[in-house]
């Protein structure tokens, strides 16, 4: 609900109190945007809610409340309409006075949350020495974008990269690495460590493992064929959890060729990341078994320790259980998130966690998060949010795949983005006759790549699965990227052609008249609404929307309104119609982690 909603909702609260007794103090008066725009802007519906609890007909319930009503600030004298709604105009002096408030305010009238929390975004979180593919893409955008948004609501957030970098396929990577480097062996023992216990090189080991992907793959066939290999990394395994000095180094070394690798694509897309992998919380797994065992809540099964879950059966409708330790000892992934749950709102004090991924871990999520409650250690004022996304597909409705069948590498698919907007590009300036620098038109290509890429993604319901298309994402027209990008570049051009400094525009110029003036005026006052739902919802694509939205009013605003040309004062306050929308642009898109171009 935008602020002027909830104005008039208190206004149509005290107006009902007034008219009918303190009774009616908490009652809603159900005041949502009007179905209509030819019935004003809002209607309050709370008169035919009320007609059986006061025994009166609603138009006259409605009469009662709009004698007592006093919007005249706000809007046009009320109406009564139909069996008894209560509509409400809004006054163009109203409109014209709010965008007069915002055009000095950074923020464009969005007001900043009332009680800033810690919040944490669990995002991104690709595995060691395992490709980073198109759903850790999903999760980098939305949950970078997310991370935006609430920081901008002026949150404490806290960005978290949950890396996979722990767990017995290290033994088997550690091992193949070692024998792989079997000349330089003693370099694995030669190493020191810093003094907070992180390994540290003092030189960089002279083996070069190049493409980790097929590193793995190395690694896991030997495993698989040769029951020897498979008995070392058992013993790497346990060196590596004992702490033994070259298997240490040698598994920093495999998460630093990954981190290098992951870098790239955080650079590629501006991602900012704190990480903070599994392997953190290994030495708050004990304590997690421990102190499940003390509620009570663990049970032995074949060996293994775990929790039996509520809610959860397996095909023989038997009661499911989430396992915690396995009957070597080992822990697992849940294990881990019970931890880094526990870590998380102990020391890091978060209110609300949000984890964000594929939607195929949404049970994962739904048991540790259970059996977590179960054991009390979610405070009352303790929210955790699974923010689950859909499926990339190909344009053939498969499977997101190359051609030749191979999963997509993350770098290649935003290098093709970037590059087939420069190819758009070119065509564009020869056919209209633009002569532009090199640098210009990668950095303009390079910006219409990734945007694009980004939005195509953040514009979905990210519930639903959705297609990759380069084609769609790129076009100039329709809900994308270049289509936003477009629309703030063009407000640029008229401040080109006309020599004018937006900022330099005067005060309280803004003067509304046609009625495309009109809808974008109260359509670009609505930005704080569109935020503060995704604040709440965590669905991006509702600010994609708006954004959408906002630049098709803008248009029609545009082809129906001379600017440049139009004599004062509509020639200032136009102006400042168009200054409002950049910047609204401007905002929202950086919201979705997306910059914008003054020329393109
Ligand atoms: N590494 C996991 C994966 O690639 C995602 C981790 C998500 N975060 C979490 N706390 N479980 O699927």
């Amino acid at each position: 609900m935008n602020a002027t909603q909830e104005k008039l909702k208190e206004q149509v609260q005290q107006a009902l109190v007034a008219a009918f007794g303190a009774d009616l103090a908490g009652v809603d008066p159900i005041l949502v945007p009007a179905s209509n725009p030819k019935f004003g802007d809002y209607q309050a519906n709370v008169a035919l809610s009320l007609s059986k609890k006061l025994g009166k007909q609603p138009r006259a319930i409605a009469g009662a409340i709009v004698e007592k009503l006093d919007v005249s600030e706000i809007c046009e004298p009320p109406e009564i309409a139909g069996p008894g709604f209560i509509n409400l105009k809004l006054k163009t002096a109203y409109l014209e006075a709010q965008l007069n408030g915002i055009q000095a305010d950074p923020r464009l009238g969005v007001p900043a949350a009332k009680t800033p929390k810690r919040e944490i975004v669990d995002f991104s979180s690709p595995n060691i020495a395992k490709e980073m593919h198109v759903g850790h893409l999903r999760s980098t955008i939305i949950g970078d974008s997310i991370a935006r948004i609430l920081e901008f609501q002026g949150h404490d957030v806290l960005r978290l990269n949950h890396v996979g970098d722990w767990g017995t396929q290290f033994g088997m990577l550690i091992t193949h690495l070692r024998e792989s480097d079997s000349e330089n062996n003693s370099f694995w023992n030669s190493l020191y460590y810093e003094e907070n216990n992180q390994p540290g090189f003092i030189n960089s080991p002279s083996i070069n493992i190049g493409d980790l992907v097929q590193f793995y793959r190395e690694a896991k066939k030997k495993f698989d064929e040769d029951a020897d290999f498979r008995e070392r990394s058992r013993k790497a395994v346990v060196e590596l959890q004992s702490n033994e000095l070259s298997a240490k180094h040698a598994w920093f070394f495999l998460c630093e060729a990954s981190r290098k690798e992951f870098q790239v694509i955080y650079k590629l897309l501006d991602i900012k990341l704190d990480e903070r992998g599994e392997s953190f919380y290994n030495p708050l797994l004990p304590g997690v078994v421990k102190d499940l065992e003390k509620s009570g809540l663990l049970v032995e099964n074949q060996g293994a320790k775990c929790v039996f879950l509520e809610g959860f059966t397996n095909r023989e409708g038997e009661p499911l259980p989430l396992i915690v330790q396995k009957s070597d000892g080992g822990y697992n992934y849940a294990t881990t998130d019970l931890a880094s749950l526990r870590y998380r709102i102990q020391q890091d004090q978060a209110k609300r966690i949000i984890y964000v991924t594929d939607a195929g871990q949404g049970n994962h999520f739904a048991q540790f998060f259970q059996v977590a409650r179960k054991a009390g250690w979610i405070p009352d004022d303790v929210e955790l949010v699974h923010v689950p996304f859909g499926l990339v597909l190909g344009e053939d409705g498969k499977k997101f795949k190359t051609r030749s069948g191979d999963t997509v590498r993350l770098r290649d698919l935003l290098d093709e983005a970037v590059s087939r907007a420069h190819t758009d590009l070119k065509t564009r300036l020869e056919k209209e006759e633009r002569q532009e620098t090199e640098e210009f038109i990668n950095e303009v290509a390079r910006v219409v790549g990734i945007s694009a890429v980004k939005y195509a993604d953040l514009s979905q319901n990210r519930t639903s699965n959705y297609i990759f298309s380069y084609d769609k994402m790129l076009d100039l027209k329709g809900n994308t990227a270049p289509y936003m990008l477009y629309v703030y570049a063009r407000i640029y051009g008229i401040s080109r052609k006309g020599d004018i400094n937006f900022k330099e525009l005067g005060n309280n110029a803004v003067l509304l008249q046609h009625e495309t003036e009109l809808a974008l005026a109260k359509y670009l006052l609505q930005l704080d609404e569109v935020i503060s739902s995704v604040e709440q919802d965590l669905l991006p694509n509702r600010l994609c929307e708006y954004l959408f939205e906002l630049s098709q009013k803008f248009n029609q605003f545009y082809d129906r309104c001379p600017i440049l040309q139009a004599e004062e004062p509509q020639r200032t306050s136009r102006l400042v119609l168009c200054d409002l929308t950049a910047r609204t642009l401007k905002l929202g898109l950086s919201l979705l982690g997306i910059q914008v171009l003054e020329r393109m």
